[in-house]
């Protein structure tokens, strides 16, 4: 296999021999391809592009440089939901228990956050014992018992797109639809899925600004994963404000029990359910959209997705005592400030990448993959779009460190909100299913 030859080709425009990409990928991952050769290619995609069968093909060489997770027959579906990641997104953590209540088998591997964009691994770790990395052979036992998952991709799993986005990270060439496509799908194919619901984001704090591009983005995966096997849907979310009230690790995990207990905010229970009810259509489990909705706002509201929670939390090692208490704190930040209106009116912005950073630079997000991070901050009580307001309302709780920490927060935090006369036009959470 000559390298040089596939970079020289897609540089010049040209479209690739399938088995030439599979070979190239399994070459760099064993080493036999140097990184700046590596380098020099991702950048020839990012500017030529991919088309279907080259992303196809990579996406399957990819998925196929490590092992591949296998279950015993069994009449549940294993089904996954994937998120192109934003601020405040906790949907995985409630919607992993109502799934296996409502008789799906779901082994769902996550990221860890990197920047502004908050990960479920983050979340997950906030909880006294919890174990996140758990080897193949115990996720398959979990999925099998517990009905779900939720952990990180073991060492073995997907090796090509972790050394991949690593050097995408290093060389400016993350922001390509194939490269993600086929990142993202090797991962999401690499468990075995019958089904695969998407929360492909647009707006300020997403990898995709306008809707056009996260449209473009959805179309790609969905028609991949498809043809791949597996029934998938996009469902295109808002980003330009946060999902839920809450951004920081531990916070979320507040908020995801709320969720769990039918309490907390709206946006999150709607993006939940309507994750739940695409996967019950496509497996087939419910004839039409409005009774899949029922029927996971009726499992949701049962209470079992919460005691399957404990369980979910049980196999993975946490230490439910603690968890409990932990729960039972008011907060478990050393500062805790309110952020105040500075005149009535209606919140008319609520800026969901201000926010992202905020909690980044309270020390709740990366600027590196090895900074360490701090479970405890972040910030909740987040007033949003359309919401009125009195002068010296609540527009944020601020979760930190130290007061030196908060009082630099509140400064920037206070850019993210606007207050206007009229109640601004809300715009729909889902914009669009594909
Ligand atoms: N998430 C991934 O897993 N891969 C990408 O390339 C982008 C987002």
């Amino acid at each position: 296999m000559n390298f040089l030859s596939l970079i020289e080709a897609k540089r010049d425009g040209h479209s690739l021999d399938p088995l030439q990409l599979k070979e190239s990928i399994s070459a760099y991952t064993t080493g036999r391809v140097p990184d700046y050769q590596m380098a020099a290619f991702l950048m020839a995609v990012y500017f030529q592009g991919l088309n279907a069968a080259e992303t196809g093909a990579l996406m399957r060489a990819m998925r196929d440089s490590g092992d591949v997770l296998r279950f015993p027959a069994d009449p549940r579906p294993l089904v996954d939901k994937h998120s192109t990641g934003g601020i405040g997104d906790k949907v995985s953590l409630p919607l992993a228990p109502l799934l296996a209540c409502l008789g799906f088998r779901v082994p769902m591997i996550s990221g860890r956050g990197l920047g502004i964009t908050g990960g479920t691994l983050d979340k997950l770790d906030s909880i006294p014992g919890f174990q996140s990395l758990p080897s193949t052979q115990r996720i398959v036992e979990i999925v099998q018992t517990v009905g779900c998952v939720i952990c990180g991709q073991t060492a073995r799993m997907v090796p090509a797109d972790k050394a991949l986005y690593a050097l995408r990270d290093a060389t400016a060439t993350v922001p390509s639809i194939p490269l993600i496509v086929a990142s993202i799908l090797s991962k999401k194919l690499a468990e075995s899925l019958e089904a695969l619901v998407l929360t492909v984001k647009f707006g300020v704090a997403a990898f995709m600004p306008t809707l056009e591009r996260a449209h473009e983005l959805a179309q790609a995966l969905v028609a991949l994963a498809n043809e791949s096997g597996v029934k998938t849907r996009a469902l295109l979310t808002d980003m330009h404000i946060p999902l839920g009230r809450s951004a920081g690790n531990w916070l979320e995990v507040r908020e995801s029990v709320e969720c769990l207990e039918g309490r907390g905010p709206k946006d999150l229970r709607e993006l939940v359910l309507a994750c739940a009810a695409h996967l019950l259509v496509q497996t087939g489990k419910a004839k039409t959209l409005d009774a899949a909705l029922q029927q996971a706002a009726d499992c949701l509201a049962s209470g079992k997705p919460r005691q399957k929670w404990n369980e979910l939390l049980a196999a993975q090692g946490a230490d439910l005592p603690a968890f409990d208490r932990k729960l039972a704190r008011e907060h478990t930040a050393p500062v805790v400030v309110e952020l105040k209106a500075p005149a009535s009116g209606y919140v008319s912005r609520c800026d969901a990448r201000i926010i992202g950073e905020v909690v980044r630079d309270l020390g709740g997000g990366r600027f590196t993959k090895e900074s360490s991070i701090n479970y405890d901050v972040g910030v909740d009580e987040i007033a949003k779009p359309a919401e009125p307001i009195k002068a010296g309302g609540l527009l944020a709780r601020i979760h930190a460190v130290d007061v030196a920490q908060a009082e630099a927060a509140g400064a920037r935090l206070k850019t993210a909100f606007e207050i206007s006369v009229q109640p601004p036009v809300a715009n729909p959470l889902i914009a669009g299913t594909i």
